[in-house]
């Protein structure tokens, strides 16, 4: 396997609304994250992932631009982007931007031109079909909600949008729209920056006959077979690296709905010319029933392993996965897969532990790193996210019981995440002297910033230790993965191995006390406790390990 900058940063991702505000508008921006570099450096990550900053009628914060090329208002201008930028870069970090190239915003210059008649020159931009009997084009749900299909008075005709109706799809079987991708994409990069993240991209290609999905009844449905990982993806993406990627040295990350192991070996294969990483959804599903997303069920570790190790293995000496546990659109990690109230501090140690310690690059979503948890807001008009309020809505008008619904927004709403970042105990957090746009979590005066920062058993102070050991031992980068115990409910234990060095992680994922005996056929010699969570004996013996409620522990050994 290749060794590259890419595979041996931590990527530490930024949502610009709710990280920092600077000058009492509520909302975070670049002059606010500016002023937290420092702290960035301090937690020693490499790159920073800025969510979209571009100009936008913030339909869905930021993921409908109207202007590539430009910064939105309430953010700061292209001067301060360009401030982060060097920023950084003088503090020895990269940055890479959020490339949302499935659809644009409807009030983009070229959707507004798109509109007005059939043979405008913009019209081929995005995807207009006739209605059939007076209905949508097809049966295709959104995933907002409602259909993906809008009429256009003007013209008469639908436009496809496979999220809002504010955010139309562009047509990427038109060369034109692809060749302005690219020289957007060059025109970032020649600013310098290092990479991209790039929207749900395995969207881009749509099988064109748009036919219906198949499902029960004249209701919306999924429609994915004709969109997710269509027929010209591969050679979208191909002919993306060959244009503008393969000029430069920088990294890519495609965020991939429904892709299995082997789909994403097409797109991060070292021999493809595509993308380095994927983003994957499969264990963000993992406590989802059949009803999908809003579905709540309890979530079991052995699947949990189960599809972390399918991961590590299929992608081996292949490809090169990303690893995260949260991001903008999920609930908090501590929240989800830990404990947020007992064993805060050590849940979310042990979770940080293993994203830090599997094959790959690892993503910290902004407040992970200080262990914030989801919050529960009383009223539904405390919460702001887009696919919150429309499913709230579909689901009342359905007659589902307030309470139930509610509790699924609690566990697994995309505003979870998005509350403003806690800096301190101070009024709103000390993340605005203004009213934030989305109220803060109350438990800051507890979690907070300048709080972990100054605690050294911290969980920022683990981050930091656990981001240098992966400078320090190249096993924790690029060794091979192998799951110790695949039946075990409680412990999630894993090897690491490259030449002689070994890596042995051992996390109880419980509150209950559990055992740990390593198999008798792994030979070792002097082993050495690289981290853990709890204090832990100088000689305790490997082979055998008593482990308390949350607890993680790093080996490092010669086999
Ligand atoms: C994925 C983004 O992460 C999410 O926030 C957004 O709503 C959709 N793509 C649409 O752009």
């Amino acid at each position: 396997m290749q060794k590259q900058w890419w595979k041996e940063s931590v990527v530490y991702q930024i949502y610009p609304r709710s990280f920092m505000d600077s000058n009492g508008d509520g909302i975070g921006d670049l002059q606010g994250i500016i002023s937290k570099l420092d702290y960035l450096k301090t937690l020693g990550v490499d790159v920073i992932w800025l969510c979209p900053v571009y100009k936008s009628p913030n339909d869905d914060n930021g993921y409908d631009i109207s202007d590539y090329q430009d910064i939105m208002d309430e953010f700061g201008t292209l001067d301060d982007w360009q401030m982060l930028l060097d920023g950084l870069h003088d503090r020895g970090m990269k940055l890479i931007m959020d490339l949302v190239v499935n659809h644009s915003s409807d009030e983009h210059a070229w959707f507004i031109e798109s509109r007005k008649s059939k043979d405008n020159p913009y019209r081929d931009y995005y995807i207009w079909r006739q209605g059939k009997e007076g209905k949508e084009p097809n049966n295709w749900g959104s995933f907002f909600g409602g259909s993906t299909w809008e009429l256009d008075e003007q013209t008469g005709e639908y436009y496809l949008h496979l999220f809002s109706r504010k955010q139309p799809d562009l047509n990427w079987e038109n060369p034109k729209v692809r060749q302005e991708v690219y020289d957007m994409m060059t025109w970032w990069l020649e600013k310098g920056i290092d990479g991209f993240r790039m929207d749900v991209i395995n969207l881009v290609s749509k099988v064109q006959e748009l036919a219906d999905a198949e499902g029960d009844g004249d209701g919306y449905h999924f429609g994915g077979k004709y969109f997710v990982n269509g027929p010209r993806i591969h050679e979208y993406l191909q002919e993306m690296n060959r244009n503008v990627l393969s000029k430069y040295d920088v990294m890519t990350v495609g965020e991939c709905i429904d892709v299995t192991p082997e789909e994403a070996e097409r797109f991060v294969g070292e021999d493809r010319g595509e993308l380095n990483m994927v983003f994957h959804f499969e264990l963000m599903g993992v406590d989802s029933g059949p009803g999908g997303k809003w579905d709540v069920t309890p979530w079991k570790l052995t699947d949990f392993k189960k599809i972390m190790t399918k991961w590590q293995t299929a992608l081996n000496g292949k490809g090169w996965n990303s690893l995260y546990l949260n991001n903008h659109d999920q609930p908090r990690m501590l929240s989800r897969f830990g404990n947020d109230t007992t064993y805060h501090k050590e849940s979310g140690k042990m979770l940080a532990t293993l994203l830090h310690t599997l094959q790959g690059t690892p993503y910290i979503y902004q407040g992970e790193e200080i262990g914030m948890t989801n919050v529960q807001f009383s009223s539904i008009d405390q919460y702001k996210d887009i696919e919150i309020l429309n499913m709230y809505k579909e689901y009342k008008d359905a007659g589902h019981d307030e309470q139930a619904i509610m509790k699924s927004i609690y566990a697994k709403g995309r505003d979870n995440g998005r509350t403003p970042m806690q800096w301190s105990a101070g009024p709103k957090a000390g993340f605005t002297t203004g009213t934030p746009w989305i109220s803060v979590n109350p438990n800051y005066t507890r979690i907070n910033a300048e709080q972990s920062m100054a605690d050294p058993d911290s969980i920022f102070h683990y981050y930091k230790r656990l981001i240098q050991l992966r400078k320090q031992h190249d096993v924790i980068v690029y060794g091979d993965y192998i799951l110790l115990g695949e039946e075990d409910e409680q412990v999630y234990a894993y090897l690491r191995s490259l030449k002689n060095d070994r890596l042995l992680v051992v996390l109880n994922f419980f509150e209950a006390p559990a055992e740990f005996t390593l198999p008798p056929d792994i030979s070792y010699a002097d082993p050495k406790l690289l981290i853990s969570n709890y204090d832990v004996e100088a000689d305790s013996d490997i082979r055998h390990l008593e482990l308390r409620p949350y607890e993680a522990r790093v080996y490092k050994f010669q086999g």
